[in-house]
This record gives C-alpha cells, structure tokens and sequence, in this order.
C-alpha cells in the first residue's frame, strides 16, 4: 500500500463468507467506518465487485476456521499493480526510492519518502477507522495522526537494512541499541556485513544480537516506550523497585543519543514490547502430521570435517620402519635366549620356575 498509484486503496472482502448475513453486515458497517474515516484525507476509497474473491492475504487463514468480517486494504481493484507483491524482488529497487544527492546517510534516514508519507496516510487512515469502529466519535478523529517523520525513519531503517548499507554512522540507531552492542565487532548487529534474516531455532546458534527481530524489537522500545531514571542495575532486575513491574513491561538499557564527540548518557526505557516465539501449533498440539499446520523444522547442522597432517619424507618412513622391525627381532632373540636359559636364570630366585615367562 506503500506504493499506491493512483493514489487510491481498495477494500476487498471474502465473497463466501459474507453470504452469511451477520457477517456480511459487520463487513458494510466496517466499510462504511473506513469511508468516514478517509473522509478528512487524502485517500480515495472503493471496493471491488462484491463476486471477487478475496486476494491472497492472512485473513484467509482466520477464513478457513469459520467465517468471520475482515476487510484487506491493497491498492489494486482487480489485477496486482506490484508486479513483485510478496517476492523476493519487492525490495528497495522496486519501490524506487531515490534521495535527493549529496545527503548523508544520517539525513537520508530521516528523509521523508513518497513511500513513506503514502504508508503514514494509510495508517492514519487504519488508526482513525478502527477508533470508530471501537466506539470513538467522528470529532475527534483529526486529533489520531501517524506521523511521516516516524514512519521514514522505520522505513528508510528497513531499506538500509535491506540494501546491507547500515554502518558505524548512523547514529540514530546506536542511540536506540544496548550500549555492548554498538561497540564495534563481529557480533554487532552494525557491523558491515549483511544483518541475520535467518529464523533460527534458538539464539545459541544464530546470536540474537545481530538479528533484524532484535533490532526491531529496541525500535519498537524506543518509539512505544517511556524513558526511567533507573539505574543499570536497577534496569536489569527491576523486580527490586516496587513501582516497577517486570510482568507488565521490559526494560531496556540503552545508549542514549549520542553526539559528534560524546558517546552520550545510556538510560533504562520501560517498554511494553515482547520477544515471542511463533511456535508452529503442530508442535504444541503435537500433531507432527498435521495437515493444517506447518512442521517444516530446520534441518541438522552437523558440520562436514577434515583434518590435514603432514606426511614425513619417504627416508624417514623406511628408517621407522626398519627400525620397528629391527626391535621386533631383537626382541623376539633376547625372549628367545631368556626362555631357554630360563631355569638357569631363575631356578635359585624361585622355587617355582613353570611360571618364569
Ligand atoms: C453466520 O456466522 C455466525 C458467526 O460466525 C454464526 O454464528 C451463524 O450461525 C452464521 N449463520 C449462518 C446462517 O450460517
Ligand atoms: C519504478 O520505476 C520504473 C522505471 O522508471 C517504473 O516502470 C515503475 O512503475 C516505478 N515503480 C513505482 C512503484 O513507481
Ligand atoms: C528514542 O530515541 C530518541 C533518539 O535517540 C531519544 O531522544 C528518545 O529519548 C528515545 N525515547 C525512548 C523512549 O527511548
Ligand atoms: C526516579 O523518579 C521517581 C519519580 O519519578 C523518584 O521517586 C525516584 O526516587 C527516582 N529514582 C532515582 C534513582 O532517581
Ligand atoms: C564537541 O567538540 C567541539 C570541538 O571539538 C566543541 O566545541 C563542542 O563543545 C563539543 N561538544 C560537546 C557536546 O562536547
């Protein structure tokens, strides 16, 4: 929806499940809530032949349970306009973001892009028609406004992201991450290589720290979160505090913007912001031939290894050898010449020489 031609959003539905009348009358009055709502902005709205079936999206997931009023936004009425919707080429090249040359890389990020301010009309748009359709009133719709600085900023973090151009330098970032993790080094998720897309199975494997959910994780901490003049300690076991509450929030303990020549003041932000994990429901119903539910695991990681040694020169093979066999031969002489002497060696040491050897 970011891309919007034609500056227009179209709101499809399931044609299956509104031949429920329930459902299909929940699925007019949220229609109508999204009419109203994009009636102070700029956005036109329409749907699609009431016979069209629903695009490829989550709610069909929810569908298949039972058939329950949803609404997909996209910017198309009958045929895709994103040519790449939902492939690997849906990427920075596709949405043709270009900055204005000679802005530097922390001013690129907190340049607003067209992609940008279209994705913040949208969620205005979202924000304000889910306000009414909990109960708010139309007057006060002006007052719920997503804000096109922030969504630059978590897009153009996003395409940087994509485009492995996010280095030292950006210092909005830093501001947002634990302080051990801006360091530099390996383990940093600034570091200059290509950040970890990879869903791993746990953090043992795939640190968790160079990973895009983490990064994902500070930001969200950062823009839904409240700054707290916890100490580190504090930040880290805030269970100590009684009017702190570790079941209710995370904490944080993060760098602090920081300036050209300070590293700046880290701080503890209380955030509502969680890790958890998608967990298949195959594997906590324990169905592992489930038709219903993914059991796609990741396979083994057992590594392939091989060790090298040097080989001594073909002279020094033979002399082991020939001596080998040489103190092979000498031993068998000197066993040899001890048994047949035996009862002459150890006839007077013992009285029982059957067992000498
Ligand atoms: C319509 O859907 C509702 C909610 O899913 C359900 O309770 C009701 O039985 C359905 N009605 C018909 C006629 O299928
Ligand atoms: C991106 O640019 C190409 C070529 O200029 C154009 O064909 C395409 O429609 C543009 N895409 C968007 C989303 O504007
Ligand atoms: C979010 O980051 C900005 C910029 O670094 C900072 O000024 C602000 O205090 C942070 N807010 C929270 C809640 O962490
Ligand atoms: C933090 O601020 C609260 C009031 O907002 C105050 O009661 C508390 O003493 C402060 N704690 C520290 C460590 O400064
Ligand atoms: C940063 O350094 C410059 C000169 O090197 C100095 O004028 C300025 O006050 C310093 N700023 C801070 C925040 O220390």
């Amino acid at each position: 929806v970011g891309l919007r031609s034609g500056r227009s959003l179209w709101m499809h539905s399931d044609p299956v499940s509104r031949k429920n009348e329930s459902v299909n009358a929940e699925v007019l009055d949220l229609m109508n809530k999204m009419q109203s709502a994009a009636a102070g902005l700029n956005v036109s709205l329409g749907h699609p032949l009431f016979t069209q079936p629903l695009p490829p999206s989550s709610l069909q997931r929810f569908l298949r349970a039972r058939p329950i009023p949803g609404l997909v936004l996209a910017d198309h009425q009958t045929l895709f306009n994103n040519r790449y919707y939902e492939s690997m080429y849906d990427d920075v090249e596709n949405l043709n973001v270009t900055y204005p040359p000679d802005l530097s890389p922390d001013e690129q990020l907190v340049y607003e892009t067209d992609a940008a301010k279209s994705l913040a009309e949208v969620a205005t748009l979202v924000a304000r028609s889910l306000y009414l359709q909990a109960g708010g009133e139309d007057k006060s719709l002006s007052n719920i406004t997503a804000d096109p600085k922030i969504v630059s900023h978590m897009t153009n973090t996003h395409t940087h992201t994509r485009a492995h151009t996010l280095t030292h330098n950006m210092h909005w970032f830093r501001s947002l991450l634990p302080p051990e993790v801006t360091k530099k080094g390996d383990n940093s998720i600034l570091s200059s290589g290509p950040p970890q897309f990879y869903i791993g199975l746990g953090p043992r494997i795939h640190g968790p720290v160079h990973s895009v959910t983490r990064f994902v994780q500070y930001i969200l901490a950062n823009l839904t979160g409240t700054v707290t003049n916890l100490t580190e300690s504090q930040c880290q076991n805030p269970s100590e505090i009684n009017t702190e509450n570790k079941d209710l929030f995370s904490y944080f303990w993060v760098s602090g913007p920081a300036s050209l020549n300070s590293t700046g003041e880290p701080f503890c932000v209380r955030a509502s912001v969680r890790l958890s994990k998608a967990v298949s429901p195959a594997f906590e119903l324990l169905e592992y031939g489930s038709p219903n539910y993914s059991t796609w695991t990741e396979s083994r990681w057992k590594s392939i290894r091989a060790r090298i040694f040097l080989v001594a020169s073909r002279e020094l093979e033979m002399l082991t050898l020939g001596v080998g066999v040489a103190v092979l031969l000498l031993s068998l002489l000197v066993t040899y010449f001890i048994s047949s002497k035996a009862e002459l060696l150890f006839s007077s040491a013992r009285e029982t020489p059957t067992t000498a050897y």
